[in-house]
């Protein structure tokens, strides 16, 4: 018994002081192109569900983007009529390359998408969008939204969302991010 008291009292030992975590609240506002008085935009980072990070965005976009699985909504595009018209110069040959799923970011020329046609592609599962004239799928890409799906789909379904993307993150290069979701080229006819 004394021996172990002995061996104990030779033994080096410390405490580890207990270390406390807050949970970050669900969102985070910050300010974003100047404070209250030059009217800044209030910037919300969401939590995003697990597996719905950037490094998971990217590695959807090299998996299913390359081979046109984040688009949505072709299907109806090749009986549509008025799309047909828009795209005769190249429309030989094109609903087949539609049916084998050949992405349309790598279609030549690219597609054309006129307001009509945009207009039937606003819903969370087909839910296209223009930026800086072109026309992107963004159904797949609103759940890796670090703003939150909410925001985006409100302000981008069918809508040009330039403008509003620039004022709260003109540094995102969304050319790049939406690469494989490109549909095509915005016509205004
Ligand atoms: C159209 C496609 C869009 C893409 C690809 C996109 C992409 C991104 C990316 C990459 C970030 C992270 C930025 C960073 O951490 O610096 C972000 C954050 C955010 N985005 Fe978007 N965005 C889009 C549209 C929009 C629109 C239309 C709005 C507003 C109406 C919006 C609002 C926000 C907000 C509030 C944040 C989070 C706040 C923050 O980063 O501090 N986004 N978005």
């Amino acid at each position: 018994m004394d021996d172990k008291r002995d061996a104990d009292k030779r033994t080096p030992s410390f405490k580890v002081p207990s270390l406390r975590f807050s949970v970050p609240q669900q969102t985070v506002r910050t300010r974003v192109g100047g404070n209250n008085s030059t009217g800044g935009l209030h910037r919300q980072k969401v939590r995003l569900k697990p597996g719905h990070s950037a490094l998971d965005w990217h590695r959807l976009t090299i998996e299913s983007g390359s081979k046109g699985k984040l688009i949505s909504g072709l299907d109806d595009l090749i009986c549509d009529e008025e799309f047909l018209r828009l795209n005769q110069e190249n429309a030989y040959g094109l609903d087949k390359l539609i049916r084998m799923r050949v992405p349309t970011y790598q279609i030549y020329p690219f597609l054309k998408i006129n307001n009509s046609i945009l207009q039937r592609h606003t819903s969370r599962t087909d839910c296209w969008t223009i930026y800086k004239g072109k026309v992107y799928c963004v159904s797949d890409y609103l759940e890796y939204h670090p703003g939150g799906p909410d925001i985006i789909f409100q302000n981008c379904a069918g809508k040009d969302s330039t403008v509003l993307f620039n004022q709260y993150h003109s540094w995102v290069n969304a050319e790049k991010l939406l690469e494989t979701c490109l549909i095509g080229i915005f016509v205004n006819e």
